[in-house]
């Protein structure tokens, strides 16, 4: 009974705190744990740490498991049936659709890419007096949303990209958080005054949005495993084209999923390494001893390993995408738990990469844990910062490489300070970000 009530507790607890932060939400009993069930309100929910559970629900089971469609209604706004929220064939046909653009062929061209983006905004800091400051989670979406649209899309976005951010920031506002209502599954017709806040902001993105793929039909590209290529030439089976609206979706979706959590990862990682100065000694060595003083290449991508070991442990400690929203379609069992048909399934990879059970001495900063022998140890299925399964992220490698060359670029020259005083705090809504940016002082690095 005691126990019981102590669940129903922090049931409660979890559901008021998450509207404003779903990472401060999880109580610390979860962290021990390998299954949780939650009863509230009739509704079942069950939060999966087990790492062969994490296997069973986004990979050997994943057709059972979809993504559970009240969680994605923010999204949904947005990214209407796009890649990110889409389900069953339409979600298939569309993944096989655009993944040519993101084989391990054309990396080699987007490294030149995010190398020749990440110099332009290093020659903008250099333009800057000594010492100056910047929040650098600004700086770095603004560098990761060029470079996507340029490798993607073919379109260099300049200064269109505070027109796509302004509006994009009015609906995160409008539906960033957590809604209680869709938390306790209550019907979608209720009227919510903020999403006609959020319909708006979506009208202004999408008047730049639908001017990358006008620029994308007049250039007539001929690369046929350009991103946005491969959605204007495509043809079904009867030879019909893409849906016009089909179009958007999927380019709104790779903009806001294949830039964001880069430049998040960027920001903590900048953040973890001046708070752990013998790490950052060892990355800069690292970065000198391969670079010298030339720019990165895909070549040296394989050769900065202990870079690359930094951003994996960011990403373990702050990963950007931090919860993945599930339902069962058909009864089922994990680990002794029954899942009957409905149940909310949730993995917390926040949780799960801090979990006391799988990992060493979570909580800390520690990148050699992803070297070897090290890395051998570690559990496939406790680390899932890119997902796993069929909803693996597309931009998986793009992502990592993206971020351990512009990581590599930036160490090399600069150091990044934190403002003295400023308290960093993870807020988890839709990403994982600081909840008040990360304001730092750049300076050359001697
Ligand atoms: C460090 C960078 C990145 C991180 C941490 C990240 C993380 C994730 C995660 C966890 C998912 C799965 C969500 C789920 O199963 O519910 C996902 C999906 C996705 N990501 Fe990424 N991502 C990153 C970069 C990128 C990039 C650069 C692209 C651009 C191509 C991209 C495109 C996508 C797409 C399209 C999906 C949906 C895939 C599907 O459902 O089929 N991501 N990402």
């Amino acid at each position: 009974m005691a126990s019981l009530l102590r669940d129903a507790r922090d049931a409660l607890r979890h559901l008021m705190i998450a509207r404003d932060n779903m990472v401060a939400a999880w109580p610390k009993s979860y962290y021990r744990r390998e299954m949780i069930v939650e009863k509230l309100l009739g509704r079942r929910l069950v939060i999966v740490n087990l790492p062969a559970g994490v296997q069973h629900v986004l990979v050997s089971h994943a057709d059972r498991y979809p993504k559970s469609p009240s969680n994605d209604q923010a999204l949904r706004t947005l990214l209407g049936q796009g890649l990110f929220v889409s389900e069953g064939p339409l979600w298939l046909r569309q993944r096989r659709a655009v993944t040519p653009a993101v084989h391990t062929g054309r990396l080699p061209g987007y490294a030149a890419a995010i190398v020749q983006a990440g110099e332009e905004m290093l020659a903008r800091w250099r333009a800057r007096p000594a010492g100056f400051e910047v929040d650098v989670t600004e700086d770095f979406t603004l560098l990761t949303a060029e470079i996507i649209s340029r490798i993607m899309f073919g379109f260099r976005l300049g200064e269109k990209v505070h027109e796509l951010f302004d509006a994009f920031a009015a609906y995160q506002a409008s539906h960033g958080r957590v809604h209680m209502a869709e938390l306790l599954g209550l019907p979608n017709w209720l009227p919510r005054p903020s999403r006609l806040r959020g319909r708006r902001a979506v009208a202004r993105f999408d008047r730049v949005i639908m001017e990358i793929i006008a620029a994308g039909r007049a250039r007539n590209v001929t690369d046929f495993e350009e991103f946005l290529a491969l959605l204007i030439n495509f043809r079904d089976e009867q030879g019909r084209p893409m849906d016009p609206s089909l179009v958007r979706d999927e380019v709104a979706s790779i903009f806001l999923a294949g830039h964001e959590t880069t430049a998040i990862t960027l920001g903590w990682a900048s953040w973890l390494l001046e708070t752990h100065p013998a790490v950052e000694e060892r990355l800069v060595a690292e970065v000198r001893h391969v670079l010298g003083s030339r720019a990165p290449t895909i070549e040296d991508y394989p050769r900065l390993t202990y870079t690359r070991a930094v951003v994996e442990e960011t990403l373990r400690l702050y990963p950007p995408v931090h919860v993945f929203s599930r339902r069962a379609t058909a009864d089922d069992e994990i680990a002794g738990v029954k899942i009957p048909r409905g149940t909310f399934v949730t993995i917390s990879s926040w949780v799960l990469h801090r979990h006391k059970l799988w990992w060493e001495a979570p909580e800390k900063f520690d990148p050699e844990r992803f070297l070897p022998p090290r890395a051998e140890k570690n559990e496939r299925f406790a680390y899932i910062p890119f997902g796993a399964g069929p909803r693996i992220c597309l931009g998986k490698h793009l992502g990592l490489m993206e971020a351990v060359l512009l990581l590599a670029m930036i160490v090399r020259d600069w150091r990044l300070t934190l403002r003295p005083g400023h308290p960093v705090e993870p807020l988890g809504r839709m990403t994982l970000r600081p909840r008040l940016g990360l304001p730092m002082r750049i300076a050359p690095r001697p």
